[in-house]
């Protein structure tokens, strides 16, 4: 079935304007300067400036209020880049579930101010593309090769990707976007239904950038003589939930010379200017592959010389998860300020006594790696991964509502620490992986 929705839209440098003919939040309004911000709030306009952040790396602010969305975007805008972020308002505004959980922007070739008609689904066996088409779409939608690999197990690789024209400037703990066409072949034959001409499209999610830390000779990498960007990526099983993975398993299918898409712009406020000097005291706390922004932090901070003490914690399930270890203990050789605390939930060992960094933290373990009680008046904790070990409170007015399983920063938070808000910046800082 068909909704009319009529949407008008006005572009001035940067910002495009659009005006729908139905309201997307209240009166007050809201503004998103991130995927962090867009993933704080749960709105319907935060799912909106989400999925536009995700869906285009140029974006860089999105402000809804009532029935006007202004979007600004690096490098202004074209007819593809407001067609897609059109069609993206007018889906929601359809069907506020239309854009489920693929990050990806919703496909159509609507153009507009036309009728949105749910996109039909077509099963991606229906739709098969010829090599010589999937080649020309190759060499028009990448640029970048994969140039390392370095498989850690099947499921977690460390991949190195070069960009084909000038190397990107990015700050240590931001992210970039990677994307692969929907064409490509999975690596598990699960069976996917698209949309219209999505086939065609890039499926792009976003990934920190991480870093190896050392050289083969164990020194400090130069952060300033890089080619390549580094990510450290788990490959995403969903057996278990009925849309299969979108991006990991094309992903996994690929190979070193093979080509991807690299966004343009490299985002994120996940940073280390967030500290106030070079005596802060640094706890990094991550659960899987969210230790990438950490290591390329890490390695800024040591390479800066930094005096306070570093301490980075990661959770996995398994010890073989742990990719980077070796390094890390090389670095506790080198290093009397740093130290790496490897935690692990599934080994025989946690077998009755399975402990999360909540836990570390409240039993004194932290302060422990520190050698001293964590102040927060000195101190700067990063929190990267699973948005659960996170625990990002709902704001009520001043008062936050934790979620229901306890998260870090409400265990910071009875000891003194306060994690950032818009326009409130903390000393607890966090990057949310979903
Ligand atoms: C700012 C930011 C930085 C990110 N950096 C990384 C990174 O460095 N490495 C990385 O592997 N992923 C990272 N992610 C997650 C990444 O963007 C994708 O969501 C992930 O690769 C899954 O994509 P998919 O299309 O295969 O699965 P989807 O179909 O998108 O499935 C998403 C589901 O997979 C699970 N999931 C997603 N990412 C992870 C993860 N990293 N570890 C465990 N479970 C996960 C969650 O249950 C989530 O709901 C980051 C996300 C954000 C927002
Ligand atoms: N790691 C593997 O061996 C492996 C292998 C194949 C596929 N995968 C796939 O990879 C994806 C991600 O796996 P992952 O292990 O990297 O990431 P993950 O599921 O986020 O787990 C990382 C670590 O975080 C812990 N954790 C979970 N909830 C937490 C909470 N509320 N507070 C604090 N810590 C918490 C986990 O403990 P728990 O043990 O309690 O979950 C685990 O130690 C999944 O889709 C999975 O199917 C992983």
């Amino acid at each position: 079935m068909g909704r009319p929705i009529a949407v008008k839209t006005h572009v001035t440098g940067d910002l495009a304007t659009l005006v729908s003919d139905r309201p997307l939040t209240g009166e007050d309004g809201e503004a998103f300067a991130s995927p962090g911000d867009a993933l704080t709030a749960g709105t319907p306009a935060s799912v909106l400036a989400e999925r536009l952040f995700n869906g285009d790396s140029a974006i860089n602010h999105v402000f809804a209020h009532s029935n006007v969305v202004e979007v600004k975007r690096d490098g202004g805008w074209d007819a593809t880049s407001l067609t897609e972020v059109t069609h993206a308002l007018k889906v929601l505004l359809a069907s506020p579930d239309a854009l489920g959980a693929n990050n990806s922007l919703p496909i159509g070739g609507e153009g507009l101010g036309l009728t949105v008609a749910e996109p039909s689904r077509t099963a991606v066996t229906d739709v098969a593309l010829d090599p010589a088409h999937i080649e020309s779409l190759r060499a028009t939608s990448y640029n970048a090769t994969i140039t390392s690999i370095r498989r850690v197990h099947d499921s977690l690789w460390i991949i190195d990707v070069t960009p084909d024209g000038e190397f990107p400037n990015y700050q240590a703990g931001q992210y970039a976007t990677l994307g692969l066409g929907f064409w490509e072949p999975r690596i598990d034959g699960r069976h996917e239904e698209f949309a219209e001409g999505q086939i065609e499209k890039l499926a792009r999610r976003s990934y920190s950038i991480s870093s190896s830390i050392l050289d083969a000779e164990h020194e400090l990498l130069d952060p300033t003589a890089e080619v390549s960007l580094e990510f450290y990526v788990v490959l995403v099983e969903t057996d278990w939930q009925a849309t299969p993975a979108i991006l990991t398993p094309r992903l996994f299918g690929k190979g070193v010379g093979d080509r991807i898409y690299l966004g343009r712009k490299i985002a994120g406020r996940y940073r280390l200017d967030k500290l106030t000097g070079n005596h802060n005291d640094v706890a990094f706390l991550a659960t899987g592959t969210g230790e990438a922004p950490h290591n390329r932090m890490v390695l800024d901070l040591l390479s800066d010389g930094h005096r306070g003490q570093i301490v980075s914690v990661c959770t996995s399930r398994y010890l073989r998860d742990l990719a980077y270890l070796d390094t890390h203990n090389k670095l506790m050789e080198q290093y009397d300020n740093y130290r790496y605390v490897p935690m692990t939930t599934r080994e025989p060992e946690n077998e009755g006594n399975r402990m999360y960094i909540q836990d570390l933290i409240k039993s004194g373990g932290l302060d422990e790696a520190f050698g001293k009680q964590l102040d927060p008046q000195s101190t700067h904790v990063y929190l990267s991964g699973n948005p659960a070990m996170i625990g990002l409170p709902k704001w009520d007015g001043d008062t936050p509502r934790y979620p229901e399983v306890e998260g870090v920063i409400e265990v910071l938070a009875a000891r003194g620490f306060t994690a950032d808000r818009r326009g409130a910046p903390g000393n607890v800082h966090y990057e949310e992986y979903w």
